[in-house]
């Protein structure tokens, strides 16, 4: 694992020279985009250096980490809503290009299996975007997540959705209890992957990840098995790193 600690500007920066590699050399690039606050300076800067630099996410494919079951498919916090709003629309991604789990599927073991299956038929996802949750998730792989898991239905942690009712008006109760989340085992599949947490609220998080045991109870601990994991973080996320 490669730490990187600087001010949240560098690290979306640096993050963005990542994707912009990827997207300039690779014929067929497959990117994963997270969800929530972390990735929106990164997404940020992507659409200036697609404005100003006329780079283009035209031969790319993205895949979504996960999306919420039970919400409206309108609703501006919808998974899908959100990635649009904050990255696909803004650039040049071609018709269909960016995918993402349905969580409004009336058989959800199927849509699974089916996202799984449109992941491998891209290729496999080149440069992975993540973020972390307070109590160690990654997509929505809560504690106790199976170390192997696939792309499957998963129960949000109450810490979880406490953390996310920021975005429904800080209403606990109006935060889906369910998700459709790639699984850990489908996140180590993924060439690079790039984990951003700023915040004295991951501090914990980000230590068990970078030094504690590995363990299901702190999913994101997985990702210690990964050949290339780059952890950007800053000053607070990195506080309680020995
Ligand atoms: C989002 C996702 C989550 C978030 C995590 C951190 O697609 O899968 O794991 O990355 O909950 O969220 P923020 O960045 O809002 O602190």
């Amino acid at each position: 694992m490669e730490v990187v600690i600087a001010d949240e500007y560098t690290l979306a920066e640096l993050a963005a020279d990542a994707i912009e590699a990827l997207l300039r050399t690779e014929a067929a690039p497959v990117i994963g985009l997270a969800t929530g606050s972390s990735p929106l300076r990164i997404y940020d800067e992507l659409t200036t250096r697609h404005k100003n630099e006329g780079l283009s996410f035209a031969r790319a494919q993205a895949f979504m980490l996960d999306e919420y079951v039970g919400i409206a498919d309108d609703h501006p916090q919808r998974y899908r809503n959100v990635i649009d709003a904050e990255i696909a629309t803004r650039v040049d991604f071609a018709e269909g290009a960016v995918h993402g789990p349905e969580g409004s599927a009336d058989d959800l073991a199927a849509a699974s299996a089916d996202y799984e299956r449109k992941i491998a038929e891209a290729g496999g996802i080149d440069l992975q975007i993540l973020g972390i949750g307070s109590d160690g998730h990654i997509a929505f792989n809560e504690p106790g997540s199976s170390l192997a898991s696939r792309t499957r239905v998963k129960s949000l942690t109450h810490q979880t959705r406490l953390d996310n009712a920021r975005f429904f008006d800080g209403d606990v109760e109006q935060v889906p209890k369910l998700c459709l989340t790639q699984g850990l085992g489908t996140i180590m599949e993924a060439k690079h992957i790039v984990l951003v947490a700023t915040g004295g609220n991951k501090a914990e998080a980000v230590h068990q990840m970078v030094e504690g045991p590995i363990s299901a109870m702190w999913p994101a601990t997985v990702l210690q098995m990964h050949p290339h994991v780059t952890v950007m973080l800053d000053d607070a996320a990195a506080s309680r790193l020995q």
